[in-house]
């Protein structure tokens, strides 16, 4: 199956980054969200991006411009009928996004894919909203977009083969590594990675060491390029939190109960990066 052109639900950080990386390698893209406001930060962020690869002479400014005639942005969801692939990068919410794909479901033409790059929800279950579950995928990008690597592309339980090659081949055009991954929670990063953040959460919570030491532990005794405990500011406790409790529904296992400090800082209103104050505070 051939994907020319692509709309992108959501202009939030992911979305205006996928959309970057799919009009840079040669796509089609539409990018689709209800705010205005959210499209213009999101043009914005991508358009900055470029000039500084033009700057570091990473791209030509012909090639910045062809990549933005490339990208048009719409508040109408209607336009997904003239794509050959959407992807939803809207909020970590199941209504919400249940809801995204059976208005898609109506629009889009009969032979497009419609995947879900989210971080934790099941695929099946958002395959399940549409009468198209064989069209319906996961693609696991990860955060910054267009410097990350890696795609998780997920297999809901009736995703077709041929679903699934046209997103792996896709993913190997956007020069980034695809990895299938069957759908059970957390997917493979997120199941292994959280239980690290909370674990390091639990060392903080029990006074077993400062979070800077904990962080200089994981850096210069295990490589890890970041800390545990500064990669979960960085990525929201608020959302390290989430998928916490998405593992511990999910499998229903005790191994998998977020630590209570996490929950304590969560409720302060401590998110992290994003709130100016986490494991660590930022200006
Ligand atoms: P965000 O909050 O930055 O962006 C979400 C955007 O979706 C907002 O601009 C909002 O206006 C828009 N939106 C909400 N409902 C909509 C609708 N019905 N139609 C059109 N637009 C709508 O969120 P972010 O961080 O970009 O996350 C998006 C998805 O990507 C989530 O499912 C998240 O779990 C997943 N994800 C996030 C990662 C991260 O590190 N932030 C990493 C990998 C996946």
């Amino acid at each position: 199956m051939a994907i020319h052109k692509v709309m992108v639900i959501g202009a939030g950080q992911m979305g205006a980054g996928i959309a970057q990386v799919c009009a840079q390698s040669g796509y089609e893209v539409v990018l689709n969200d209800l705010s205005e406001e959210a499209l213009d930060k999101g043009l914005k962020g991508i358009e900055r991006q470029l000039a500084r690869s033009v700057e570091k002479e990473r791209m030509t400014e012909k090639e910045k411009t062809e990549v933005l005639g490339r990208l048009n942005t719409s508040r109408q969801r209607s336009d997904a009928e003239s794509c050959d692939l959407i992807i939803e990068a809207v909020v970590e919410n199941m209504e919400v996004k249940t809801k995204v794909f059976a208005d898609l479901d109506e629009i889009a033409p009969e032979h497009a894919i419609l995947a879900s790059n989210t971080s934790s929800l099941p695929i099946t279950e958002i395959a399940a909203a549409t009468k198209r579950p064989d069209q319906v995928i996961g693609m696991h990008f990860m955060n910054p977009v267009p410097v990350m690597k890696l795609v998780e592309i997920i297999r809901g339980l009736q995703t077709s083969d041929e679903t699934f090659k046209a997103i792996e081949d896709m993913t190997v055009q956007l020069s980034k590594t695809p990895v299938e991954v069957q759908d059970f929670p957390g997917f493979v990063s997120n199941r292994i990675l959280m239980p690290m953040i909370n674990e390091a959460i639990y060392a903080v919570y029990e006074g077993i060491a400062s979070p800077e030491d904990i962080d200089t532990v994981m850096k210069l005794g295990t490589n890890h390029p970041m800390g545990p405990l500064t990669l979960a500011d960085f990525i929201g406790l608020d959302t390290c939190l989430y998928i916490m409790e998405v593992l511990h529904d999910g499998f229903g296992d005790s191994k998998y109960r977020p630590c209570p400090l996490l929950r304590k800082y969560v409720k302060a209103g401590w998110l992290g990066r994003k709130s100016g104050r986490g494991f660590y505070q930022y200006e």
